[in-house]
């Protein structure tokens, strides 16, 4: 449970217009963890799972997971290492229309190497499991939004990345559908799924998170696992 899987050191992102994102964040996140970032809008949420996904460099500090220096990873690298490390599920689903729900799911899995076979099979457990195997062949247009931020969810663990980043996953769903993918992200995280969920949803928040990390301004003002008196001050 202790090892860990995200380690920010004092990281820092500063845009070409002069806005400071971050400002020397630190956050370590263990394996089996499930995360809630909170803060209020700009405050820097997005930057730190972009970072975290390589999909941003910092212009300080450190970025490593599982392992992985991320912050040092050409565009190749990146690539790869999103294939092989992160489950990303976005506000808006990020879904591609003209395929069917499975082919959706099928598509990241063979660019990361998976036969076809092997994706259809694990597409179709997948769905199964997140009680949409209904929509198999359907296109993501006809479903509900909840379904659809399912689907996502379920495009997201394909390759089975060790850690699950979402950006406000119920952000675009009305209370029903929303409290359907605060239970699957349950489910998950007490399957040993490592989560990190950016929201603004303070009962998503509870639900399905077990630690809770502020962020104001740039800065980590509170993280409920910090331990050490500095942090405990901020409070
Ligand atoms: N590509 C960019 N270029 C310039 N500034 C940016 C860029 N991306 C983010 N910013 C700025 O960095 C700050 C943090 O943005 P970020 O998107 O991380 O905030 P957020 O906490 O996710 O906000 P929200 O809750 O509205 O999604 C903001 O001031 C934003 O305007
Ligand atoms: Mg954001």
């Amino acid at each position: 449970m202790t090892e860990p899987v995200i380690e920010l050191h004092e990281v820092s992102r500063r845009y070409d217009d002069g806005r400071t994102a971050l400002r020397q964040a630190s956050l370590t996140v263990c394996r089996g963890e499930a995360v809630a970032v909170l803060g209020p809008s700009g405050s820097g949420k997005s930057t730190l799972l972009h970072l975290i996904a390589g999909l941003d460099r910092p212009d300080a500090g450190t970025v490593t997971v599982d392992g992985v220096r991320v912050d040092r990873l050409d565009e190749t690298g990146s690539a790869l290492y999103r294939r092989s490390k992160i489950g990303m599920v976005f506000q808006f689903f990020h879904l591609v229309d003209d395929l069917t729900v499975a082919e959706n799911l099928v598509l990241p899995a063979r660019l990361a190497g998976t036969g076809r076979a092997e994706a259809k099979r694990r597409a179709a457990e997948l769905l199964e499991n997140l009680g949409i195997g209904r929509h198999t062949r359907a296109y993501p247009g006809r479903l509900s939004g909840g379904e659809r931020q399912r689907v996502a969810v379920a495009r997201a663990l394909m390759n089975r990345p060790p850690l699950l980043l979402a950006d406000e996953p119920t952000g675009a769903l009305d209370s029903a559908a929303g409290q359907e993918v605060s239970r699957l992200l349950q489910d998950l995280n007490a399957d040993g799924q490592t989560l990190v969920v950016v929201t603004h949803d303070l009962a998503l928040a509870r639900a399905c998170t077990n630690r809770t990390v502020r962020i104001g301004d740039g800065r980590i003002t509170e993280d409920t696992a910090a331990q050490d008196p500095a942090a405990e001050a901020v409070r």
